[in-house]
């Protein structure tokens, strides 16, 4: 189902998860790796290609949701913002929401529009994890670097860091983790 109203999502009767980030990431080559499924979500060469809120019914277990993308110059002021329109209302709102994966490309140094996004989801209380995207794309070390500054830069306000993973969609890196993670926080669902 693919809506642009919190309102309108499917009943919210499953486990929920929803991914996010900047725009061009890689949330829908993600979301195709992690279900085995190259065209689920679709991917493309221009960003800002995923406008609507994607809801993917999975083992007819729980919910994967792909979120627009935020911080594409080429669309509405409204949609560049990361924390604004039908994706807050929807963050705040859905009550099965167990996790945001929150999407990093570890190609890049902190940005600032990445921690307000996690800012405001801590303000929310909204549960979340660090997905670091791209990582065939650069050495290990390099990756580490990134990791290391974003943590360097959280630790300013936060006092815990959440869960870190990285991933590869070329190489299929980070998926079990992440479906492991998936499948262990199911089980803390209650309707
Ligand atoms: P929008 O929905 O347009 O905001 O983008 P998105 O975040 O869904 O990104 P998408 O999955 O469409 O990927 C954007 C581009 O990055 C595509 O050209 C992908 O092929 C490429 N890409 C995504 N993930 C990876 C990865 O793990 N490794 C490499 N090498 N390329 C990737
Ligand atoms: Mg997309």
């Amino acid at each position: 189902m693919s809506n642009t109203d919190a309102k309108q999502c499917p009943k919210p009767d499953r486990p929920e998860y929803a991914f996010i980030g900047r725009s061009n990431v890689g949330k829908s080559s993600l979301i195709n790796m992690l279900t085995n499924h190259s065209g689920l979500a679709k991917i493309s060469s221009t960003p800002g290609k995923t406008r609507l809120i994607n809801h993917f019914i999975i083992n007819e277990q729980w919910y994967l949701v792909d979120l627009p993308g935020y911080g594409y110059a080429k669309i509405s002021k409204d949609k560049r913002e990361a924390w604004s329109g039908f994706t807050k209302e929807y963050l705040i709102s859905r009550e099965n929401l167990m996790n945001v994966f929150v999407l990093i490309d570890s190609r890049i140094e902190p940005q600032k529009i990445d921690l307000d996004f996690i800012t405001q989801l801590g303000r929310n209380q909204i549960p979340f994890v660090l997905v670091f995207t791209k990582i065939d794309k650069q050495s290990s070390r390099k990756t580490q670097t990134t990791i290391d500054a974003f943590k360097l830069e959280m630790l300013k306000t936060w006092e815990e860091l959440p869960p870190i993973y990285s991933t590869s969609s070329e190489l299929k890196a980070g998926r079990d983790e992440i479906l492991s993670f998936i499948e262990q926080t199911n089980k803390l669902f209650k309707q």
